[in-house]
């Protein structure tokens, strides 16, 4: 599988590597309310798994590249774990979760492997537990670049051959989001700017838009 975050490291172009300050304020409410194990999923630099451990619960760190899960262990604490994997079948039992952080991660994949993943997501998540989730806007600048330089190879996914790597992104329309996540309990779904990354920043005249909204699990 391509690594993300080889070819960043390698180009030392890689930047989401502080945490989300209101997304940490989110977590930690969230934590508050249902303790228990936490995963982040597609954790990359793990920017977000050390700020919101919480002793004696543990957070684990799931990701598919080599070299962002040993960054990751760079920085976090002992009740941290990391565990390397597709996030299409996790390697966890059925309600081993109060919380699950999704941050700028599955929509990498085609609509089947986001599919499956959300599936995943819900079978891991206790009853009660919640999703915190963030996926790419088809109002996104990355969207309209996809369009000019990239091959949509199906509905609102587009595969990106270029000087910044082999990916895939799917995009998402709202109702795309309530539809995928009908399982859930969806709250607070809001379209908001993050930061912007090299595939992005050179594009200003688009904004960086992305759906993030909590999902818990009835
Ligand atoms: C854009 S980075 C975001 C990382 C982190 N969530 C953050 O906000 O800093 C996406 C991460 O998802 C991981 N990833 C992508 N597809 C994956 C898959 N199918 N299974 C597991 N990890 C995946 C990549 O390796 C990368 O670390």
């Amino acid at each position: 599988m391509f690594d993300f975050f080889h070819l960043y490291s390698l180009k030392e172009k890689y930047n989401l590597k502080d945490p989300n300050p209101s997304l940490i304020r989110r977590l930690k409410r969230l934590r508050e309310s249902k303790k228990g194990a936490f995963l982040d999923l597609g954790c990359g630099f793990g920017r977000h798994l050390e700020p919101v451990a919480k002793e004696p619960d543990i957070s684990i760190g799931f990701d598919c590249s080599t070299s962002a899960l040993k960054a990751t262990c760079s920085r976090i604490r002992p009740s941290c774990f990391v565990v390397k994997g597709l996030m299409t079948g996790l390697p966890f039992k059925e309600g081993s979760f109060s919380n699950v952080l999704a941050w700028r991660s599955i929509y990498l994949q085609n609509i089947v492997q986001i599919d499956l993943t959300i599936n995943e997501i819900f079978r891991v998540l206790k009853k009660g537990g919640h999703l915190v989730c963030s996926v790419r806007a088809t109002t996104n600048a990355l969207y309209y670049i996809g369009l000019e330089k990239g091959h949509e190879i199906e509905p609102g996914t587009f595969h990106f051959n270029d000087e910044c790597g082999d990916l895939i992104y799917h995009f998402f329309t709202k109702e795309e989001v309530l539809k995928r996540f009908y399982k859930f309990r969806i709250e607070d779904l809001q379209l908001k700017q993050l930061v912007q990354t090299p595939f992005t920043s050179y594009r200003p005249e688009f904004s960086n838009d992305f759906w993030i909204f909590s999902a818990g699990k009835p």
